[in-house]
């Protein structure tokens, strides 16, 4: 029997009255005739089709709808840390083009090794084999095979909350019922979870951040420990709704995977190439992972490419095919990523972002003592995240308040998604210079201001 889906309304903010009556207000007739071709092709999907608003343009941090009005793109699906359409990657790409535009998988090319020399170079530790993948979801599947093959064990455990693809694999080891329930399964055998941590709405009850890790690093210890047999611990370093790890969360994670032979899989995937200040989020907390897990912005905000980080001893698949996709060693997605780190080293995006996040969490924090709508502010590097609440007390999440301000912020030139309906996240481009940030956070402070004025 088919599981219950959740109601439309629910599940999405795509088909809610508030959508219906900002489409209505601001969409000019050849974004409403794109919209309703989009609908009549595409397959329907939460948070996907119907689709907000089309889209004609994308430069730099801005995105420009059909009837010519721009947004800076706080959202960006964390693809775009370099800005989108970079002249120097477009450049690259075109002579990639014209040098070489495939290689069929028996051959390796240049601009592939050049690659995965260079992720090996970048990487934490000693993770200097790859594999690369055409996404993510995928690239997430592999590091699961190789820790199942390594270890010999077909176990995993992840946080529930937590997404790493729309795979069968990538959604067991995910904790979101959007991507597991809905009538799919069953997934992946020997998905495991345990509640992650939280300094606020802590799923273990406590209220400090330094309380919930604790609780949360004991859970994994303790099925760590009871089951005896889990191959791999999977999470993303820093949880992207967001939530912070405080110090020493990691390293005791670490130590715990390594007393019960387990491999610990950190997926970087949004985090990963300076989101969140350092080059990868793991080095926050000086953690080594055994394996490694990029994709996203690794294409630029181009092409797609995803990737596996292994120590060598995990090169364990030699006599099968972990990860035999078409593109493996496509030159072209393969230069865009090699092009995409060197612009992030030479134009110093790592630190612009630690920089110019630093000071927006410090202003979200003055907005957040002016207005009693947001119940916390939080994020690290260029990954922010403020939660919306309907009574400070009570913390019960003030959803329609947040889809209000994500409405009013559009209207005035501002791009983001909201998380679990109450916290708008804001996720811009490691290019975003202080004076945009100041601006897109003028915007929000009036968004939030008027909503606030017009809900007693
Ligand atoms: C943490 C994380 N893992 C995995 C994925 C899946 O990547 P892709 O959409 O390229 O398959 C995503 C995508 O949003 C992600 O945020």
């Amino acid at each position: 029997m088919n599981k219950p889906t959740p109601s439309e309304s629910e599940s999405d903010t795509n088909l809610s009255p508030q959508r219906r009556a900002w489409a209505e207000k601001n969409l000019d007739a050849e974004a409403q005739t794109l919209l309703a071709e989009d609908e009549k092709y595409f397959l329907r999907q939460s948070v996907s089709t119907p689709c907000l608003n089309a889209i004609v343009k994308a430069d730099g941090i801005w995105i420009e709808d059909t009837a010519g009005r721009r947004y800076m793109d706080f959202h960006g699906n964390n693809v775009h840390h370099i800005g989108y359409g970079h002249p120097r990657l477009k450049r690259a790409i075109a002579e990639q083009m014209d040098a070489l535009p495939f290689a069929p998988r028996r051959y390796t090319c240049g601009p592939a090794v050049a690659l995965a020399a260079k992720l090996a170079e970048i990487a934490p530790g000693n993770l200097s084999k790859v594999l690369f993948t055409p996404g993510g979801s995928d690239a997430v599947e592999v590091a699961i095979k190789i820790a199942r093959a390594a270890t010999g064990r077909y176990k995993m455990l992840s946080f529930w909350d937590a997404f790493h693809g729309a795979g069968f694999g990538a959604a067991a080891v995910g904790g979101e019922a959007l991507f597991r329930s809905g009538g799919v399964g069953p997934l992946m055998p020997g998905a495991e979870h345990v509640a992650p941590y939280a300094g606020y709405r802590c799923p273990y009850g406590t209220s400090t951040i330094g309380a919930s890790a604790d609780a949360c690093a004991r859970m994994i210890e303790y099925v760590l420990e009871r089951e005896g047999d889990i191959a791999a611990f999977i999470a993303e370093p820093m949880r992207a709704v967001p939530h912070i790890p405080p110090p020493g969360f990691w390293r005791r994670v670490r130590a715990a995977c390594d007393r019960h032979g387990t491999l610990l899989i950190f997926d970087e995937i949004p985090t990963g190439l300076g989101k969140t200040g350092k080059m990868f989020a793991s080095q926050h907390d000086g953690v080594v992972p055994d394996l490694l897990v990029l994709g996203k912005a690794l294409g630029g905000g181009i092409v797609p490419i995803a990737a596996v980080l292994a120590r060598p001893e995990l090169d364990v698949g030699a006599a099968y095919a972990f990860g035999h996709y078409t593109h493996e060693k496509n030159p072209v997605t393969a230069r865009a990523a090699l092009t995409t780190i060197q612009i992030i080293e030479d134009e110093e995006l790592v630190a612009n972002a630690g920089r110019v996040g630093a000071s927006a969490l410090a202003r979200l924090h003055e907005m957040k003592s002016k207005h009693a709508l947001i119940g916390d502010v939080r994020g690290l590097g260029l990954l922010l995240g403020i939660e919306l609440v309907t009574s400070r007390v009570s913390k019960a999440p003030a959803k329609a308040a947040a889809e209000a301000v994500m409405y009013r912020a559009l209207e005035t030139g501002l791009s983001f998604k909201t998380t679990f309906g109450n916290v708008l996240t804001l996720t811009p481009p490691l290019t975003v210079t202080e004076a945009e940030m100041g601006k897109a956070l003028d915007i929000l402070d009036e968004a939030i201001g008027t909503v606030a004025a017009e809900k007693p």
